[in-house]
């Protein structure tokens, strides 16, 4: 097997060490190259730049291949629950029926927020964005809920990991209710993971919510496919932040702004957006599609395309089939999912989407599901969020853990001007 790799500068002859994963893929490592060679490496966007070693997600792009601790989502999305994937990605094992009861009582004993969070809601402007909203709130935890020097570090962690998993959902719904100016519902101890975030967000004094199994499967399986995603956008934030060995409810309140983008998490949003303005303009795709294909045209196809796949996203396909059990379940009838389905049909037979590798994304179908279930449209990325913070945290932990760990600081390329004077201000032109 190959052991290094050779690079020939100013006439010498370097050799590079090769990294092998588990699944044969390969990467030079270039942690000495500046001291040997002088030269640092320039990667916009870090598309051909690996940051770690990780032993979480296992994602194949040209494959559409994704494995939560090895473990295919397909298999979780089936057979698992969120609360069960979250401690797989934390944990790295799937639990015991006895450490699994245990991890879901400590995310019901850590439900509530400090009553004193609430006078931040009221201030926020009844139009903040939730996603605003939950990254002030998750930084804030940190000031409810300070460090006690009592415990050791590891049951200090533990309990951050169990609030900040828990109280998300609290947050979210908190954040929710109170911008209607709505009673703030409590989370309840005899209800599971979903069923509560779904009650604290739709039960009413006058109409009582009711839990329907099949819609509380519908959102396991959003969360499980929003579990992890190895080093996307978001959870490179929350590693670099991390890597200050700042607190990690700053480190996940990055992570959240960094998801709030429309490139990125907010993209659910974005799709439903531009799925509406389709159907406001009369369903005809034509003048979107060639908009999403002009290069002079900063329109993007929202929920499609992908750093990594090259291929039909896993989750989407899934997602996409929920759609049709959700819809069907409630009764109900989309036509941005008819749009959608036309959208996806066309594109892909394309040349523009096929040359360009673009497919459907897990966000392309993902808020059709959220809005048969009744989230309002500015929540979409906070589900993503609560989705995506037990990758948060399994990626935030393996990061401390890791021995190779240090600080965050990209090299640049300099392009500036060279030395010169101040001029005083008398002088200027
Ligand atoms: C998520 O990284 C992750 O894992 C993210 C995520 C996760 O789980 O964490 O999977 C979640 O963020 C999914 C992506 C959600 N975003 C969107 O759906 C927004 C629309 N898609 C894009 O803007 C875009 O595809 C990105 C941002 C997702 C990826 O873009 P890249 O890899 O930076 O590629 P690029 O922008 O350089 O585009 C390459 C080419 C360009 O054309 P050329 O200049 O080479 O001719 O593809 C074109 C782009 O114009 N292109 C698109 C397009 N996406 C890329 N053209 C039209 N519509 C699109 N959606």
């Amino acid at each position: 097997m190959v052991k290094t790799a050779k690079l020939i500068f100013d006439g010498k002859t370097f050799e590079l060490p090769i990294v092998t994963g588990t699944e044969g893929e390969k990467a030079i490592d270039i942690s000495n190259l500046r001291a040997e060679t002088g030269l640092i490496t320039l990667d916009p966007g870090y598309a051909n730049t690996g940051s770690c070693k990780s032993s979480i997600t296992f994602m194949d792009g040209e494959k559409g291949i994704l494995r939560y601790r090895g473990i295919p989502v397909e298999q979780l999305a089936e057979h698992s629950r969120f609360v069960e994937t979250a401690y797989l990605l934390i944990n790295g094992e799937l639990p015991t029926r006895e450490a699994l009861s245990r991890f879901s009582g400590l995310l019901n004993d850590h439900s509530l927020v400090h009553e004193d969070m609430r006078a931040f809601f009221e201030k926020f402007p009844r139009g903040a964005h939730p996603m605003c909203i939950l990254a002030s709130m998750v930084n804030a935890l940190r000031a409810f809920y300070p460090e006690i020097p009592e415990r050791t570090e590891e049951e200090e962690v533990n309990i951050t990991f169990s609030r900040l998993l828990s109280k998300i959902r609290t947050l979210a719904a908190m954040s929710y209710r109170i911008s209607l100016g709505h009673k703030v519902v409590y989370p309840r101890h005899d209800l599971c993971y979903c069923a509560n975030f779904l009650n604290m967000m739709f039960d009413s004094p006058v109409r009582p919510y009711t839990i329907d199994d099949d819609i509380v499967k519908a959102l396991n399986v959003f969360l499980i496919l929003h579990a992890d995603h190895e080093q996307n956008s978001s959870t490179a934030a929350v590693r670099l932040v991390g890597s200050s060995r700042v607190n990690l409810y700053a480190a996940i309140s990055a992570g959240i702004a960094a998801l709030w983008g429309p490139l990125h998490g907010g993209a659910n949003q974005a799709v439903v957006e531009m799925l509406q303005e389709i159907h406001d303009c009369g369903g005809d795709l034509a003048p979107f599609l060639s908009r999403a294909k002009d290069k002079n045209d900063p329109f993007r196809l929202m929920g499609f395309g992908h750093r990594v796949y090259k291929t039909y996203d896993p989750r989407a396909r899934i997602m996409k089939k929920m759609c049709d059990i959700v819809l069907k379940k409630l009764k109900q009838k989309d036509p941005l999912l008819d749009i959608a389905k036309r959208l996806e049909e066309i594109a892909l037979k394309d040349s523009y989407f096929i040359d360009h590798h673009l497919y459907p994304n897990v966000d392309f179908y993902s808020g059709i599901v959220l809005r048969a279930i009744g989230i309002p449209l500015n929540m979409f990325p906070v589900m993503f969020a609560i989705g995506r913070l037990p990758g948060w945290i399994s990626q935030w932990k393996e990061s401390h853990e890791d021995a190779d760990w240090r600080l965050h600081r990209p090299r640049q390329v300099y392009i500036g001007l060279k030395q010169r004077d101040y001029v005083p201000v008398d002088e200027r032109g």
